[in-house]
């Protein structure tokens, strides 16, 4: 059945857009073009990449357009790495804003004529939309990533973790557990919704927070977070201030979230457990931090590269964990249940901490 684009569709790019908008607009020239870490790419590199992702999977490979210039060299993620990115000929920041709203603009007046044809599954359910809406959402959390790693002190001041939910576990009995996204925009690592068979396990109801993480530091048991200082302050979007002892440890490795399971007796959940968690007691989760889990990157039973095996495939095995949840950056859209993350076992400048897991 073929439907007309719906409205909300062009509200929810333009509402992404407006996000990354906000994030940028107090930034000088010299701070979006700036390589502020090796480990993060410039931010305006970030920027032209989400015009460019836009114009690929909406006005090229949708709308069957040409293309609107020669960038897929420098703006395609494969081509160089980060800490390169920041040698290369990039588009300035005016160039990039401007071909963000060309392309924005173009994709508008596309959408308009558009007809979402459900037997295509690039437009079934806006899929190619949410791509794009969730890949820009998901590069502004990205870029806060950078402006964490930016020494001098960001202003306004992005908002820090939610307070977590009062401590205590969840018990699960064990069994049959649903795995999976079923939302339109499920990424293919989600995909296929399917069961698998759980041990009883507990889950603590909440992350563990800066003063437990700080106790367990004083004790010789584990290493500081990152952009924590030994005087008990830590740095925070070039701003030094106190660590809040209830709100959620965030800016530690995989390693380091193992080692402190491990030394209290307990152990990192694996994404499985994580997911029926969650799906039995949400108000337990979100709006914190991302949460290391055990698991490796690896394809669901029945996995199906789409729209392109450079999403999801070519990072499945050994080398990377899964985080699950969200962390205070990651936009509700994206935070969704069955979202898998994944990072490298040794990154700390990602919003990231963890929950303890044990067996029953
Ligand atoms: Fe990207």
């Amino acid at each position: 059945m073929a439907v007309a684009a719906r409205p909300d569709l062009a509200l929810e790019l333009e509402r992404a857009r407006a996000r990354t908008l906000e994030l940028l607009a107090p930034l000088s020239d010299d701070d979006l073009t700036r390589q502020h870490s090796p480990l993060q790419s410039p931010l305006v590199w970030d920027l032209a990449h989400v015009g460019h992702f836009e114009e690929l999977w909406l006005l090229r490979r949708v709308g069957g357009r040409a293309p609107l210039g020669d960038h897929d060299d420098l703006y395609d993620a494969f081509r160089h790495a980060r800490s390169e990115r920041g040698a290369l000929p990039l588009l300035g920041p005016a160039q990039a804003f401007r071909y963000l709203a060309d392309v924005r603009a173009a994709v508008l007046e596309l959408l308009d004529g558009l007809e979402l044809d459900d037997a295509d599954p690039l437009l079934a359910g806006g899929f190619a939309i949410g791509l794009v809406v969730q890949h820009e959402l998901q590069h502004r959390e990205t870029m806060l990533q950078t402006l964490q790693l930016r020494e001098a002190p960001l202003s306004p001041l992005p908002p820090a973790p939610a307070a977590p939910p009062p401590a205590g576990e969840l018990r699960f009995a064990g069994g049959a557990a649903a795995i999976g996204g079923e939302h339109p925009w499920a990424y293919d690592n989600e995909r296929p919704p399917h069961e698998v068979e759980l041990a009883p396990f507990a889950l603590d109801a909440r992350p563990v927070t800066n003063a437990e993480w700080a106790e367990l530091v004083e004790a010789g048991g584990v290493e500081r977070p990152l952009f924590w200082r030994p005087d008990g302050t830590r740095v925070r979007f070039g701003h030094v201030e106190p660590i809040p002892p209830d709100e959620p440890v965030q800016h530690v490795s995989w390693h380091q979230a193992d080692t402190f399971a491990r030394r209290v007796g307990a152990r990192l959940p694996t994404e499985h457990e994580w997911e029926a968690a969650a799906r039995l007691a949400p108000e337990a989760f979100g709006g914190g931090v991302w949460e290391w889990t055990s698991s490796h990157f690896r394809g669901y039973p029945g996995f199906r590269a789409f729209p392109y095996r450079e999403y999801s495939e070519v990072f499945f095995g050994d080398g990377y964990r899964v985080l699950r949840g969200g962390s205070w950056a990651t936009d509700p859209l994206v935070a969704r249940t069955s979202f898998r993350n994944w990072d490298l076992p040794q990154r700390r400048q990602i919003f990231a901490g963890l929950r303890l897991a044990r067996d029953l």
